[in-house]
Order: structure tokens, then C-alpha cells, then sequence
């Protein structure tokens, strides 16, 4: 299965890792929906629960399977989080912030129930550089090396699973760019202030020192569902803050026509948070033609978009909105940073 493609720009741009085979990655569906398991088993101990039921709150994973009843999203009355955020806002839609904080207190408040993170924390990070350390396996064996390499950007698990073992390479060294492409509506790493902030919305997590917009970050409802984070994991941040990565952000509009181009040249639909780091590939590939460039470019397709293919219906009738983050909202959300002595 082709995850990580690689391209180069001689001539015009070209998907080159599904052609070649050799430098494709392996998809990794059961990590990436690790933020949405966060309540652990899924509904089938809890008494209050019925059989089989399973709550996506904030996630945009299945949206198909939501109108079948398998599944809800939304900010339950479940939990104290939930229901205090439903008393300022009855309409709430979720959000991933959100789902962290009901999932932590289900799991505090249950004997029988564990919790372990989908991203966001750095041995989450960590754990996924299997991906790079394969990405790098297989570029050695494509005869290539990149130039760029690029992800997309929720909490930054994904995005540290291609880009940590180059980051390796450039300590040493080595020439190659790293960039974490994230929505314009949810710009943690391009508009986010690096400081000490809890990792959810509720605040019971650890605090942690990270590119944030506050964890009272409300984002809109964007279609790239597991980008719309809050924050950055402290990994990342760091290696933003100190100038080793660097991060862009694209309003949903472009992503989803840059991830329509890739799916008529590749067959593959991707996943509209894959859709940002396509849309930074182009971007790239664009660039260096104009430069008069050669450009190895290798980027990770994170997942597929089959479950998001009423988000593309949306986008083919034209009815998605592009939202860009205000900075003022960035500056308010600040105020209610917790105070750290350091
Ligand atoms: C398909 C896909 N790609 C990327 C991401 C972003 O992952 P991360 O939080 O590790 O940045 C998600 C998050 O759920 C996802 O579903």
C-alpha cells in the first residue's frame, strides 16, 4: 500500500512512489485513529453505554458511519468536560481538545478503562519513526535522497514519524528541509506562541511547554478532522523554535484541489488531512520549476479519504468555507495560559 511518495520536479510534477514501488511506506490506520480509541474499550464494559456503541467526539474519521447510529460525534453529557462545555455552548461540535478531556476523566472515573494518547506527547512521536527510518530504507534503494520533506500537522505524531530520523541526518549534516503542513483555521505552529500550556481543552493533563493557541481553542469545522488541534507536541515545537523544521499553513480549499490533482494522477483519494502535505508537495514542486530546479520531494500520505467522501461531494458543489485563524483570538486565549514558574 503506497503511504509516502516521493516526487521529483524534473520536467513537471510527478508522483513518483506509486510508480516505482520501491519508495512507498506502509499506512498505519491503527495509530492515526488512536485519538478517537482514547476512551479505550470502545463502549463494550461501560454500563451507561450501549453494546456497540462508540463515540468519534471532535473527529472527523467516519463520518458515513455516523448517520448509521454506529457512531456519534459530538461533545457528550457524559462527563463533568462535557457537560461544562455544553453549558457554555449547547452546540458544541467537538472538538479533538475536547474528546482528550471527556476520554481522561472516562478513564480516571473507570476502573476497568485505560487511556493512552493518539498523538501529541513525544514518545507518541517517537513510536512513529518507523516510518521515517522505513521512508529512508526505501529512498536508499530509489537511488534518491530528498530535498524536502513534508507532512501534515495535527498534534505531530505524523509528522515526526517521517521527519525525526532526517532531522537525525540534518543534525549531522545533512542538507534536507523538513515542513509540517496544518490548516490556516487551526495554525498552531504558524500563529501558536511556544509556551507552557495543558494539552486539552479541560486542563488534567500534564502541562507542557509547546507551540499553542490556547487550550480553550475552539476550531472551526474544518474537514480535516484530526488537524483540528490546539497544539504541537513539545518534539516538534522545539525543533520548530530552534529553526531545524519549518511550518506552512493552506486554507481546506486549496488542499482539496490539490488532493483532487494527486487523485487523478495517482488513483488514490487521499485523506483530507493528507491533503495539506500534497498541497505543500505541489507547492514545492511548483517552486522549484519556477526556479529551474531539480527537487526531490517525499511526503507522507497519511491515510485515505474513503471515509471523507461527503467532505469532496462538499467541495465539488462548492459549498466548503476557508477560515483563517485571527491572531487577536491567538492573543485572548493567552490570558488564560497557566502560569509557570521556570
Ligand atoms: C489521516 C490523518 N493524517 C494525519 C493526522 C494528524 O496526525 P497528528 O496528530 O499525528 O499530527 C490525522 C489525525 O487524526 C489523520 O487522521
Amino acid at each position: 500500500m503506497t503511504n509516502s511518495l516521493y516526487g521529483s520536479t524534473d520536467g513537471g510534477l510527478s508522483f513518483g512512489g506509486g510508480a516505482t514501488g520501491d519508495a512507498s511506506v506502509r499506512a498505519q490506520p491503527a495509530i492515526r485513529s488512536a485519538p478517537t480509541q482514547a476512551s479505550g474499550r470502545a463502549g463494550m464494559r461501560n454500563p451507561n453505554r450501549k453494546d456497540g456503541e462508540c463515540e468519534l467526539a471532535g473527529q472527523g474519521l467516519n463520518r458515513t458511519h455516523l448517520p448509521t447510529g454506529a457512531a456519534r460525534r459530538t461533545t457528550t453529557d457524559k462527563t463533568n468536560a462535557g457537560r461544562g462545555i455544553l453549558a457554555k455552548d449547547p452546540r458544541s461540535n467537538g472538538s479533538l481538545g475536547i474528546a482528550i478531556s471527556e476520554a481522561v476523566e472516562d478513564a480516571a472515573t473507570h476502573d476497568d478503562t485505560k487511556y493512552s494518547l493518539g498523538s501529541v506527547l513525544n514518545h507518541v512521536c517517537m513510536h512513529q519513526t518507523v516510518i521515517g527510518l522505513e521512508a529512508q530504507e526505501q529512498m536508499k534503494l530509489a537511488g534518491e535522497y530528498p530535498d524536502v520533506v513534508i507532512a501534515c500537522h495535527g498534534g505531530g505524531s505524523n509528522f515526526s514519524g517521517i521527519a525525526l530520523p532526517f532531522v537525525r541526518d540534518k543534525m549531522n549534516g545533512r542538507k534536507v528541509r523538513l515542513v509540517a503542513a496544518e490548516p490556516s483555521s487551526c495554525p498552531s505552529l504558524t500563529k501558536g506562541v511556544y509556551a507552557f500550556d495543558y494539552g486539552h481543552t479541560v486542563g488534567m493533563t500534564p502541562i507542557v511547554k509547546m507551540h499553542t493557541l490556547g487550550h480553550d481553542f475552539m476550531p472551526p469545522g474544518i474537514h480535516a478532522g484530526g488537524l483540528r488541534y490546539d497544539g504541537a507536541a513539545p518534539l516538534v515545537s522545539r525543533l520548530l523554535h530552534d529553526g531545524l523544521i519549518e511550518a506552512v499553513a493552506y486554507p481546506q480549499r486549496a488542499c482539496f484541489e490539490a488532493a483532487v490533482t494527486f487523485s487523478r494522477s495517482e488513483g488514490i483519494i487521499p485523506a483530507p488531512e493528507s491533503s495539506h502535505a500534497i498541497k505543500a508537495a505541489v507547492d514545492e514542486a511548483k517552486k522549484a520549476d519556477a526556479e529551474g530546479k531539480s527537487r526531490v520531494i517525499l511526503f507522507n500520505l497519511s491515510g485515505h479519504g474513503h471515509f471523507d467522501l461527503g467532505a469532496y461531494d462538499q467541495y465539488f458543489a462548492g459549498k466548503l468555507e476557508d477560515f483563517e485563524y485571527p491572531r487577536e483570538a491567538v492573543e485572548r486565549s493567552m490570558a488564560n495560559l497557566p502560569r509557570v514558574e521556570v
